[in-house]
């Protein structure tokens, strides 16, 4: 690894890299904006009064909100696939610092001390995250086009997209708080102590 994003145990390079933790960042920082302007086509800014604070009265804007929330979901996907597509080949399971193949022989590795089911259920968020941004990108785009001009989809495709996007969003904030959960109760509970990406002695 180069510069100082040394490889540490249980972490894999992709992970740790400068980039990785950029795209990571962009992530975070995407899907955060993309709550905010999408709450804010509700609309509820108004109702809660957000937009008497000084500096939000464009929160009761509706087109305002909108191109926030167009912006941010071009930087999602960009992001997203990006993320995806650095990591693809270079990661897989780390346990101990040591890249196993599979996901049997990674969470035998790491099922010492009941460390085990923390494994399954990690993992387990991870993939609803994901589902749900997929989700939320599939249902997205297909919002962006029933917003072009002269385009008329049908009705029941406009209905299961906004609810998708709706239920997704829901979601989406489930998983994120069952992973962040999951890893303080793993950090709580015993050592070795976990990274998001497997295991490593404290
Ligand atoms: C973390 C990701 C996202 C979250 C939490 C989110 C959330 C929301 C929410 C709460 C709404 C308002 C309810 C509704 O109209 O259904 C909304 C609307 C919308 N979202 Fe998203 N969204 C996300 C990503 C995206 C992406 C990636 C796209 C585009 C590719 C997108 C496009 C739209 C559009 C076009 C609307 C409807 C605007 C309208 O016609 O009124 N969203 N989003």
């Amino acid at each position: 690894m180069k510069g100082k994003f040394k490889e540490r145990a249980g972490t894999s390079t992709a992970h740790r890299s400068r980039t990785g933790m950029m795209v990571r960042a962009l992530l975070v920082v995407s899907v955060l904006l993309l709550y905010f302007s999408g709450l804010g086509q509700m609309p509820i800014y108004q109702r809660y009064y957000i937009t008497s604070i000084p500096g939000f009265t464009w929160t009761g804007d509706y087109f305002a909100t909108l191109r926030l929330h167009y912006i941010f979901a071009a930087v999602l996907i960009f992001a997203y696939v990006f993320h995806l597509v650095y990591h693809w080949g270079r990661d897989g399971f780390f346990v101990a610092g040591k890249k196993v193949d599979n996901y049997r022989e990674a969470r035998n590795e790491a099922g010492g001390k009941g460390q085990e089911r923390f494994f399954t259920l990690l993992r387990l968020s991870q993939v609803l995250i994901h589902v749900n941004i997929l989700l939320l990108i599939a249902s997205g785009i297909v919002k962006v086009i029933k917003n072009l001009p002269a385009v008329d989809l049908p009705y029941a495709l406009l209905v299961m997209s906004t609810a998708l996007h709706n239920l997704a969003t829901l979601l989406l904030l489930v998983s994120c708080a069952a992973y962040f959960l999951i890893r303080l109760l793993q950090r709580r509970n015993a050592s070795p102590v976990w990274s998001d990406s497997g295991v490593s002695m404290k």
